[in-house]
């Protein structure tokens, strides 16, 4: 390992990182995260914090769990790699598609794909879905319909679906045949409506009105996160789910589920759809699969999707997937995630921890005026947006934002600024006490701003 005078020498300078300007990353070169332990992450300086960010959104089990790391490290000196591309297979990719599987049993799902990332995920889902119409001889369903706000990842097709304009603009034209809805966001929303369950309402009708515009046999799926997580922590109303669940069946439409971060317990319920009692009809999961120790993700369908593929003909079969799908040491560090998931039920620290953190945000708001929204009470998944003025609700601008981020991060935690909105996803293990050192930290960033 080179020295740490190397290290901050050539920080940003060869690496051009993910979600950021290269220039301004050699200007302010980003901060040297060199360990962790439990919630906790250390910089090169020495300097310790708590991880309210959970990596990104993804070290649900924190960063000391041995049982996980003990399995990739077995698993790598047994079959450190070899290809599941149609014709081979490995015992820990089975082994570990069976648990996902079971894992997400009452959610309907049947079949497990397994891939590299979120993003793949949703790629794998998108394609799935267009497959499915044209195999069951509808092949004019192929467009997309989906929420903006909502993130999706950032291939083409995931930014397509993606509903900020920070990830589409620079990279258009995008995938054409996606349209998007209004997002469940009742601080922000072109209907001027606070009521969370009178907005889901007027987006059912924005949906249907957008199926009868676009003809509901020209759509093969509407893609929607439980809880929107990048785009600032958009807890939907109840009823929400539900209701595009409904419409989605009326229509024939395929309803994805892209539980990438609400997956394996962070909503407080094993997963985002369950939380609001609907099946999809497939599920885009990653991070917390494997607490985020190895690449992994997984595209899931349920028993009608895998029918319909399983009983076709050869255009039944699967062209898409990746060298590393169903990798072993994926699959081990995945099995072994899952047992640590179930064991130490951190679903349901993250609703008690969840709920904490979004009742201490609430004080929070009292004490400062520069909360204009605080978003939560959904298990660990919090989101403070920060405006300058709150009766114009002016977002926050970038130089305060980040003066509240670096006073956070002095007084002891991590968190992760969206725009003008403070994100926060600790690992799913944190304690009571932990979550009220965020909190303090938190106090701490606000007072500076
Ligand atoms: C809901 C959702 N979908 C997809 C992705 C993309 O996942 P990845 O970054 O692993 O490609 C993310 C990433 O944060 C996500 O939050």
């Amino acid at each position: 390992m080179k020295d740490d005078n190397f290290l901050k020498e050539n920080n940003a300078r060869h690496l051009w990182h993910p979600m950021g300007h290269p220039g301004a990353a050699q200007e302010t070169p980003p901060r040297i995260i060199s360990g962790a332990e439990g919630v906790r992450i250390t910089d090169i300086d020495g300097h310790s914090a708590i991880d309210a960010v959970g990596g990104l959104w993804c070290v649900n089990l924190g960063y000391s769990n041995d049982p996980v790391k003990q399995a990739i490290s077995d698993q790598l000196s047994v079959l450190p790699y070899y290809s599941a591309f149609a014709g081979t297979s490995n015992p820990t990719a089975i082994e570990a598609s069976e648990r996902v599987r079971a894992f997400f049993a009452e959610d309907g799902m049947a079949r497990v794909f397994f891939t590299s990332g979120g993003s793949d995920s949703v790629d794998v889902a998108l394609r799935l879905a267009r497959q499915y119409h044209r195999l069951r001889g509808e092949p004019t369903r192929t467009k997309f319909l989906s929420l903006k706000k909502g993130y999706h990842g950032t291939h083409f097709g995931g930014a397509s679906v993606n509903g900020n304009p920070r990830f589409r603009h620079g990279y258009e034209p995008l995938l054409p045949g996606c349209f998007h809805l209004p997002a469940p966001y009742t601080y922000r929303n072109p209907f001027d409506e606070t009521d969370p369950a009178a907005l889901a309402q007027r987006i059912a009708a924005a949906m249907e009105d957008e199926i009868a515009f676009q003809g509901a046999d020209t759509i093969a799926a509407l893609i929607v996160e439980p809880i929107l997580g990048a785009g600032g922590v958009i807890v939907p109303h109840e009823t929400f789910f539900p209701l595009m669940r409904d419409i989605c069946d009326r229509h024939g439409i395929l309803m994805i589920s892209d539980e990438v971060i609400t997956g394996f317990g962070r909503t407080g319920d094993w997963s985002g759809a369950r939380h609001w009692g609907v099946q999809p009809d497939m599920m885009t999961t990653a991070k917390g699969i494997s607490s985020g120790y190895f690449p992994v993700g997984a595209t899931l369908v349920n028993e009608k999707v895998a029918e319909v593929f399983e009983g076709a003909d050869a255009d039944g079969a699967i062209y898409t997937g990746y060298t590393y799908s169903a990798h072993p040491v994926g699959a081990a560090a995945v099995v072994a995630t899952l047992d640590e998931t179930v064991r130490l039920d951190l679903k349901t620290n993250a609703a008690a921890r969840g709920a904490q953190l979004y009742e201490g945000c609430l004080k929070l708001a009292e004490k400062y005026d520069i909360v204009g929204d605080v978003r939560g009470g959904h298990g660990l998944m919090t989101g403070v947006e920060l405006v300058s003025d709150r009766d114009a609700k002016t977002p926050m601008d970038a130089a305060t934002m980040k003066r509240i981020h670096d006073a956070a991060w002095e007084a002891g935690a991590m968190v992760r600024l969206g725009m003008h909105n403070i994100l926060m996803s600790p690992p799913l293990t944190i304690t009571e006490d932990e979550v009220n050192t965020v909190l303090g930290a938190l106090d701490a960033g606000f007072s500076v701003a």
